[in-house]
This record gives C-alpha cells, structure tokens and sequence, in this order.
C-alpha cells in the first residue's frame, strides 16, 4: 500500500477530469514542470497542496493517499461485489462492500474468495412465503462447523451466525436476486447464485 499520492494517480485521476498539467498547475500555483515531475515520480507535491489538490481532482485527500481506483471501485461497486473477512483466531467476521485492509487479534484478514459448493458444502435455498430457508447438511462439531450463513443482494446485507451444535440453517427475507454464502471453518466459504 502506498503512503503517499502516486504519480500514476494524479496523471489517471487529472486525465479522467480532462486538465492538462498546465490547468492543473494554474489552479495550485505551480508550475507545470512540477505537476511533471509529481507525475513521472521525480517529485512529490508537498503535504500543503495535498487538500487542493485532492478537491482540484474531485476526490478526498483520502482517496488520494490510497489510490484512487482502490476507492472509487468500491463506491461504485454494488453489494455483489462484497467481501467477507474471518479471523483464524476468534472466528470475527467481518463484511465488507468492496475488498479493504482489516486485522482481527494482530493478524491481517485476507478477503475470502467464496468458492462454488462442493457436495460437503451445498447450499439449499428453499422458498419459504417471503423467504428463502437456507440449509447446509454439513457437521456442526465444534471443530468443524459452519460458522455463518448471509444473503447479500445489491441493497442488503443479512448475516446469521450459526454455533456448533445449533442446525446450519436460516431464514432470509427475499430483497430481489442475490447471493447466499455459507462459512465452513475448516473448508471456507462457498457461495450461491439465487
Ligand atoms: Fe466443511
């Protein structure tokens, strides 16, 4: 991750909103050798310019330091484009719109790539009235069970923890089309078009 703004952020972001290196310069007063120079890794804006900069390019000063396609990706994206986290150690879970940086208990938390069902792990979505009753024939020891069930579609987000020796199943009022996950904590996560 970078620490500060990229010179490849400012050229994308300064080209996406059609200045050139002079207009740009002109707003901050710079010169146009220096937004250059910030742009080819020869230099770097200093801190002060960094607020003017940002709102000159329409994105927060956040955004900036980050790179801004990490952020705005995650703006645009909808819900199907979630990510959840889950800690090794205490078994946290955490969800997230678009992919970022989370630790649980010092350990840094990789987003979960959510797998297609194998037959250990299927997910049955059976239509309930207005929901969908999900289930998972799998164990639920306390070793090996499955720790979660959600419903992800574009506007919502629901989660049902699930414990072992409890049933893997759960009712999730239907929101439109979308997706149903199921966590196994010794196989990970798998998921299912509904
Ligand atoms: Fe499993």
């Amino acid at each position: 991750m970078n620490h500060y703004v990229t010179g490849s952020t400012v050229r994308e972001l300064r080209e996406k909103k059609k200045l050139t290196q002079k207009q740009l310069a002109e707003t901050l007063c710079v010169s146009d050798k220096t937004v250059s120079k910030w742009e080819t890794g020869r230099g770097l804006p200093d801190i002060s310019l960094l607020e003017p900069l940002a709102s000159e390019l329409g994105i927060s000063v956040a955004e900036l330091l980050s790179g801004e396609c990490f952020i705005n990706a995650n703006r645009s994206a909808n819900l199907l484009r979630s990510k959840f986290y889950v800690c090794p150690i205490c078994g946290n879970v955490i969800w997230a719109a678009g992919e970022g940086a989370y630790s649980c208990c010092g350990v840094s938390l990789p987003p979960l790539e959510a797998e297609e069902p194998d037959k250990a792990h299927e997910i049955r979505a059976e239509r309930v009235e207005n929901e969908w009753y999900t289930t998972v024939d799998h164990t639920m020891s306390k070793s090996h069970f499955i720790s979660f069930l959600a419903f992800v579609t574009d506007n919502r987000v629901q989660i049902a923890r699930l414990y072992p020796e409890q049933s893997a199943e759960a009712r999730f009022s239907m929101c439109g089309q979308g997706r149903l996950y199921a966590y196994c904590n010794r196989h990970g996560l798998f998921s299912l078009r509904v």
